[in-house]
């Protein structure tokens, strides 16, 4: 799977990319990131990529031209069907059931404003959908691109391990199991019997119950009231 990330930030897309399971994704050929650098499309002569606000108000605005330019050369790289996904504090809250989505495509353009945000034509003109990660602000989008190249990268087949995305939290609207490896005994806490008995059906049984506890516990929005847990 492809991803083209337009930013003003490229080696912070690609830096923070490039450990662990998204690097080792990255260095398998299983996934690719090339971010293109909104500045090298600016052609001014300082390169400058933002302006004042038309009607007045605090920061700058990023100007289209030299973002619908990086986003031209993003273009003629990916699938011409390649979804472009602005990331905003306004847009659908992002979600595992949206990751698996994106993680059906082959190519996902991403656009990362910065500053106090992007002129509207640019947004009218190629922007497919909109992305939150919270209700939050942050200093401009490329956190929440990384957040989503994450998430999304681990379900793309070949990622991890197979089988390892199945009992994971949001599976079947339930939080995960709690989790114990060896030793046995830390600091006065004993593993469950359970898990130490080798009886497979028990242990499957154990986990359900505690997802479902849990989930009670720690998630109960999860929980719709046709549920049968
Ligand atoms: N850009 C600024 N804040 C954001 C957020 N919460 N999600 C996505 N993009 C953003």
């Amino acid at each position: 799977m492809n991803f083209y990330v337009l930013t003003l930030f490229p080696d912070m897309v690609s830096d923070c990319l490039s450990y662990s399971v998204t690097g080792r994704a990255i260095r398998s050929g299983a996934i690719t990131v090339t971010c293109v650098n909104i500045r090298d499309f600016a052609q001014n002569k300082h390169r400058s990529v933002d302006d004042y606000p038309y009607g007045g108000g605090a920061g700058m605005i990023l100007r289209p031209w030299p973002a619908y330019r990086a986003y031209e050369y993003a273009r003629k790289l990916a699938n011409a069907s390649a979804p472009v996904i602005y990331l905003t504090p306004q847009g659908a809250t992002f979600r595992q059931e949206k990751a698996k989505e994106l993680a059906a495509e082959k190519d996902i353009i991403l656009l990362c404003g910065h500053y106090e945000g992007i002129d509207e034509r640019l947004i009218e003109e190629i922007v497919d959908a909109e992305l939150s990660i919270g209700d939050y602000v942050l200093t401009g989008g490329e956190t929440a691109a990384i957040v989503v190249i994450d998430a999304v990268s681990r379900l793309v087949p070949g990622v991890l391990s197979e089988n390892s995305t199945l009992d994971e939290t949001f599976e079947n609207r339930l939080v995960e199991y709690p989790q114990y490896t060896r030793p046995p005994e830390f600091l006065g806490r004993h593993v469950p019997e359970t898990l130490l008995s080798g009886h497979h059906a028990n242990v499957e049984k154990w986990r359900r119950e505690q997802a479902i506890l849990r989930t009670k516990a720690k998630r109960p929005d999860l929980i719709k009231d046709d549920d049968n847990v």
